[in-house]
């Protein structure tokens, strides 16, 4: 895997190994680093749907609302190297916050219908106007043909979404199923500040997401849904954000469940804020 830090050493790279190849479709896994399984499965569906695998790690320091949480995220670059070497991943783009905002920081302006209003978006003020500029910056950088997001962030995929629809960017955006540990935890680069009872506590998140998705399977009401759901939440010992039961497409809250109806949950253990969400019905 060859490891490069400017747009043009990683413009070269990329046209150097579309001609070894005689290929041509870029898969772009764009990340914060802090690599896991996750991460690795991203990587693989990469690898299915390209030719060639361009995967970035950048801390965007434009996404974070909080100064403590971008000093606090854990950074393991050695790691994550490691991680992606195993999965043949073909170009590693590590860039500075030169190499990336050096023209400057491009004000993007999408018409989100809504979608950065509510959830992530009510919690952490300015956090979808900086993935929105750092990845329409990586796109343009990488140019990728194919881009993959975990559905973890499902506001953020929907977000992402979005936005290559309004710019008409002629980037497909593959969404990765959540991967979660044997017991049912959504991974995520922050599980790494977690202790291991910390990661006990943490599953009540999930728990309460399953016990949401078999109450609707007799209930399609959403408050009544959201009320017991809050109940079960409520016997775990992390600090609730929000939960929020929506449309899926809209991220509106819905008042009647449907097919088409997911349920998020952001929370706290100490410090650290983890989110899930899960599709009910
Ligand atoms: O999901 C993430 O890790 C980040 O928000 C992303 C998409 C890499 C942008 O910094």
């Amino acid at each position: 895997m060859k490891i490069v830090r400017t747009k043009n050493e990683l413009q070269k790279a990329i046209q150097l190994l579309k001609n070894e190849r005689k290929a041509a479709k870029v898969g772009f896994v764009p990340t914060m680093g802090a690599l896991h399984e996750g991460h690795a499965s991203l990587v693989k569906k990469a690898k299915q749907l390209s030719d060639i695998v361009v995967v970035s790690v950048f801390v965007n320091p434009t996404q974070f609302n909080n100064q403590e949480d971008l000093k606090r995220y854990p950074r393991t670059f050695e790691r994550d190297v490691h991680l992606l070497e195993n999965e043949a991943t073909d170009l590693l783009f590590y860039p500075d916050v030169d190499a990336v905002y050096s023209d400057g920081i491009p004000e993007i302006k999408v018409d989100l219908n809504g979608l950065d209003q509510v959830m992530e978006g009510q919690f952490r003020p300015g956090h979808f106007e900086g993935v929105i500029m750092v990845v329409s910056r990586l796109f343009d950088l990488v140019q990728p043909d194919i881009a993959f997001f975990g559905r973890k962030d499902f506001q953020q995929l929907a977000i992402i979404q979005q936005m290559t629809n309004k710019l008409n960017l002629q980037i497909e955006i593959c969404p990765v199923e959540i991967f979660r540990s044997d017991k049912g935890l959504a991974l995520s680069s922050r599980n790494a500040l977690l202790s291991s009872d910390e990661k006990e506590e943490a599953l009540i998140i999930v728990e309460t997401l399953k016990f949401g998705a078999r109450l609707a399977l007799t209930e399609k009401d959403g408050q009544k849904v959201k009320q017991g759901m809050l109940d079960y939440f409520s016997k775990g010992d992390l600090k609730l954000e929000y939960l929020s039961i929506v449309d899926s497409n809209t991220l509106q809250d819905v008042s009647i469940i449907d097919t088409n109806t997911t349920a998020c949950i952001a929370a706290f253990s100490g410090k650290v804020r983890l989110i899930d969400n899960y599709q009910l019905v």
